[in-house]
């Protein structure tokens, strides 16, 4: 906890890198995941001499085989956890604000009935798509939708797109937080990739929508939201609002 100022930092600008006003440059980026991997490695060495209960010493445990990961795996993993698991719930509660300021009425529909949460943090995830996309490499060759790709093409996945199918979701430009049949593809498809944070991400967008929508009568924008420029992560900088609690 008390390093996290830093690590907020490093996964700024690792993501951040291509945003001008942050002025830095694809090697700015390069250089804190090299900072990220030293204190990662720094952290494996404590948790090796001394274990305790948490992940980084899960991690760095031999597995039942006496395998362990190596150190470039570990740090790898590393930061992708811290990641993986920070610019996506902050910006999926940042645009979920932004998306009820917008939709006045769905924030009112879900104070009247707080059994919606579920179904408004996945339509939450489907209309923010926290990540834009992933690239994947065919092995053999394939049709998607129309188009043929050969094996060792490039293929961009983008998930903001595929969660506004007209053809699996009905008025998929209408924010509806009681959306039933909502296959969104924020987390990745199915498949051995799929989000490994998926629980933790939805429980923490439940606990935090849950809370706001009881203690705030309703928030207001107080300026316009500044985007981050990127083609990963779809993120706000900065958001300006105005916070009305609840009186009662
Ligand atoms: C709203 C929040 C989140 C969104 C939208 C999100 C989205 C994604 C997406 C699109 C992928 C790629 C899936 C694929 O390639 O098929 C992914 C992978 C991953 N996510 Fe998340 N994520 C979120 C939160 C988290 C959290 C909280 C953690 C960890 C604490 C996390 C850890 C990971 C990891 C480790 C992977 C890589 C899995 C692999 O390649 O095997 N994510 N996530």
């Amino acid at each position: 906890a008390e390093d996290v100022d830093k690590l907020y930092d490093w996964s700024n600008r690792m993501i951040g890198w291509d945003d001008p006003e942050y002025g830095s440059t694809q090697a700015d980026g390069e250089l804190a995941a090299a900072e990220i991997f030293l204190y990662a490695n720094e952290i494996a060495a404590r948790r090796r001499a001394e274990p305790r209960d948490d992940i980084v010493s899960a991690l760095v445990r031999p597995d039942e085989h006496g395998d362990t990961l190596t150190e470039m795996e570990f740090c790898m993993f590393f930061v992708l956890l811290v990641i993986a698991g920070n610019e996506t719930t902050r910006n999926a509660i940042t645009g979920g604000m932004q998306a009820f300021m917008d939709h006045p009425d769905q924030w009112r529909r879900l104070q009247h009935d707080p059994g919606l949460v579920p179904s408004a943090v996945e339509e939450i995830l489907r209309w923010v798509s926290p990540v834009i996309g992933f690239r994947r490499t065919p092995t053999c060759p394939a049709t998607i939708g129309e188009q043929s790709v050969d094996r060792g093409d490039k293929v961009v996945l983008y998930y903001p797109a595929a969660n506004r199918d007209g053809d699996v979701f009905e008025e998929p430009h209408r924010f509806d937080i009681g959306r039933e049949h909502n296959p969104h593809v924020a987390f990745g498809g199915t498949g051995v990739h799929f989000c490994l944070g998926a629980h933790l991400a939805r429980l923490e967008l439940k606990v935090m929508f849950e809370t706001l929508a009881r203690r705030l009568d309703r928030v207001e924008p107080a300026g316009p939201a500044r985007r981050l420029r990127s083609n990963f992560v779809n993120g706000v900088k900065a958001m300006p609002v105005r916070i009305h609690p609840r009186q009662d």
